[in-house]
């Protein structure tokens, strides 16, 4: 492991398998997950919402609509409302899962790379994060270092976790628009990188985030040409709706 201030985060080019193998399966699920595994992916990422009654669902968006046979925001619903939805695509362990049961069925042996998406939405998701991070071991002592990232694109709500736990490694997830030095030495303070678009990346982007000792993990890239140049600019990990594209691409090295 590399250690960057007290965040442990592996030397190799990490595998993120974005919302699972999501180019395979529907994203956020536990088959995208278990396919992600199987497909060499180093981290699950999945983003997550909270619902009514408090609980973390795995779901992109922060509505029902696009992805189920539901409506309406997931705040305003249960967990057990959301579990009785079905998904638009049917298969095996296709519905949306809570946070506690993806933990629960791949244990501290698989990653984690868990997108906290617009917290603004729900006071008190950071310490329900960490307290669902803790009871599934993969938080505290016994747990394994870089078992878990926590990414987002609110400052705010990665500050709040980095006062509360400041050993779990964090993204800062920013737009396309290049971060200016003054930015870049902000970010230093309270994460371990950053998670860029990688339309907006350049090979002298990257130089300067790498110098300034923040972690460069670009999104989301699906084919191998793109995946090889993002490798050679000296970017530390990819998300992509492909693993096993990027594990191919990460034997040629
Ligand atoms: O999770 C990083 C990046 O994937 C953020 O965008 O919309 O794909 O979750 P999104
Ligand atoms: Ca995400």
């Amino acid at each position: 492991f590399l250690y960057f201030g007290s965040s442990p985060l592996q030397a190799s080019i990490l595998n993120i398998a974005h919302g699972g193998a999501s180019g395979y399966m529907p994203g956020n699920t536990l088959a995208a997950f278990k396919l992600a595994r199987q497909l060499h992916g180093d981290y699950i990422e999945m983003d997550v919402h909270m619902t009514k009654d408090g609980q973390l669902v795995a779901i992109h968006d922060a509505t029902l609509d696009r992805t189920t046979n539901g409506t309406g925001l997931i705040k305003e619903h249960t967990l057990a409302e959301i579990q009785r939805l079905r998904m638009d695509m049917v298969c095996e362990n296709c519905a949306v899962p809570s946070l506690a049961s993806i933990l629960e069925r791949f244990g501290t042996g698989a990653r984690y790379y868990i997108e906290l998406k617009s917290p603004w939405r729900y006071p008190g998701m950071e310490r329900k994060l960490l307290e669902v991070l803790w009871t599934h071991g993969l938080t505290g002592p016994q747990a394994q270092p870089g078992g878990v990232i926590l990414e987002s694109f609110d400052a705010r709500s990665l500050q709040t976790i980095h006062r509360l736990e400041p050993d779990i490694p964090l993204i800062q997830l920013v737009g396309s628009t290049p971060a200016t030095e003054r930015q870049l030495a902000a970010y230093q303070t309270y994460c371990a990188g950053l998670g860029i678009p990688y339309q907006s990346l350049s090979q002298a982007y990257v130089q300067q985030v790498r110098k300034h000792g923040l972690q460069l993990h670009a999104f989301t890239v699906n084919e191998k040409a793109d995946m090889r140049r993002l490798v050679e600019w000296g970017v530390t990990g990819i998300f992509t709706d492909f693993p096993d594209r990027l594990y191919e691409v990460l034997q040629e090295i």
